[in-house]
């Protein structure tokens, strides 16, 4: 009979778009419990995105680098393919509101149907409650004040980038 102790490790996916302090809660939460904190940024070429995959890997990486255990990392394709391929047996999400429970029941059902992967549900603080990456673009293009959503190098990093996007000639990616 084997002895060996196993790892638990778990996935946090997302789009990450940026991170936002939301996210950094979840994350922190879940690093407290399990052994390995994947987060797992989704390579998507059909959704424009303010930031590349690298940019939002680097960021996710620097405001996760006090815990031990998380590692960041992207996938392309089926997130349960991915947690097949790396032994990650659980995916966590963020639950924020009840809207959020009807989109995430469905995809729970349907990976756990696909392969087996189980979702666990974590509430968010009720401070990040309102929380989302695309609405504080949003309200960052049109000069609101994020900061206190944001780690404060992710909100400089996308002051910066939105100065880019303005400036003549200037894109998203
Ligand atoms: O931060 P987001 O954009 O809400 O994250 C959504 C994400 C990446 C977790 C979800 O879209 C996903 O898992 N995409 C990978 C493709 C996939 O497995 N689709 C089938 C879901 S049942």
């Amino acid at each position: 009979m084997s002895a060996e102790p196993k790892v638990r490790r778990v996935a946090c996916p997302g789009s990450f778009d940026p991170v936002t302090n939301g996210h950094l809660d979840i994350i922190g939460r879940v690093a407290d419990l399990y052994d390995e904190v994947v987060v797992a940024v989704l390579v998507n070429r059909s959704k424009s995105s303010l930031f590349t995959v690298e940019e939002r890997m680097a960021m996710l990486t620097e405001v996760t680098a006090g815990y031990g255990n998380v590692r960041v990392d992207s996938f392309h394709g089926l997130l349960v393919d991915y947690c097949r391929r790396m032994e990650i047996p659980v995916i966590v999400k963020g639950l924020r509101a009840i809207s959020d429970f009807d989109y995430e029941l469905q995809m729970a059902q349907m990976n756990r149907g696909l392969a087996g992967v189980d979702t666990l549900f974590m509430p968010t603080n009720p401070e990040y409650s309102f929380l989302a990456s695309s609405l504080v673009k949003e309200i960052a293009t049109y000069g609101g004040d994020v900061s206190s959503l944001l780690p404060a190098s992710v909100y400089k990093r996308l002051l910066s980038r939105l100065d880019e996007i303005h400036r003549p000639g200037g894109e998203q990616r």
